[in-house]
């Protein structure tokens, strides 16, 4: 796994993270909302019921700022003999900290959980705008992204 710069970790997300500026970096990422502290745990404590699903880790700086922040949920599904697929989503790097490599490096941690846990492939969808980010990450593309959008 590639190194993080010094005095920075990634560990698992936790509830305290609210306080450390987990909502701002995923605002580089898309519309967050108004989230209070306890809808923020609550949402933690639903990803901790489902240990085997739900992974999404924070790289944090040296005075314990989020700094990035994304997820993989595991699938498991009949085809491929009862496997599992892994889905990579809501990777955001705080804006004054992007470009370097924390975004490469939390893809790297997040697709050796998804190999750990014995997932067959992992997936994501993105803009094509960050194609080339994927692609450096190791990834390669594969098919067309569809929606249905409520
Ligand atoms: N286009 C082309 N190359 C890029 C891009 C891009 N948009 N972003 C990064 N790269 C390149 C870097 O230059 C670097 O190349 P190098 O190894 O040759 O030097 C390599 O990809 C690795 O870049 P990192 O430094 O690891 O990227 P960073 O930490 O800045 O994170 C990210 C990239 C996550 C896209 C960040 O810019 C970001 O948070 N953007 C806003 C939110 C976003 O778009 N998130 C992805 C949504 S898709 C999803 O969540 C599944």
């Amino acid at each position: 796994l590639p190194p993080l710069p010094d005095g920075y970790h990634i560990r698992k997300i936790c509830s305290d993270d609210y306080g450390r500026g987990a909502l701002e970096v995923l605002k580089a990422l898309t519309t967050v909302g108004e989230i209070t502290n306890k809808e923020f745990e609550h949402t933690i404590e639903t990803w901790a019921r489902h240990p085997e699903i739900y992974h999404t880790l924070v790289i944090l700086d040296l005075s314990e700022t989020v700094v990035a922040i994304g997820s993989v949920i595991v699938e498991s599904k009949l085809i491929h003999h009862c496997g599992k697929v892994g889905h990579i989503e809501d990777i955001a790097v705080r804006p004054n900290q992007q470009g370097k490599k924390l975004g490469c490096t939390l893809i790297r941690h997040l697709i050796k959980i998804a190999g750990s846990l014995d997932c067959y492939k992992v997936i994501l969808d993105c803009d094509p705008a960050n194609e080339m980010f994927y692609a450096k990450c190791g990834l390669s593309k594969a098919g067309t992204e569809m929606q249905f959008r409520f």
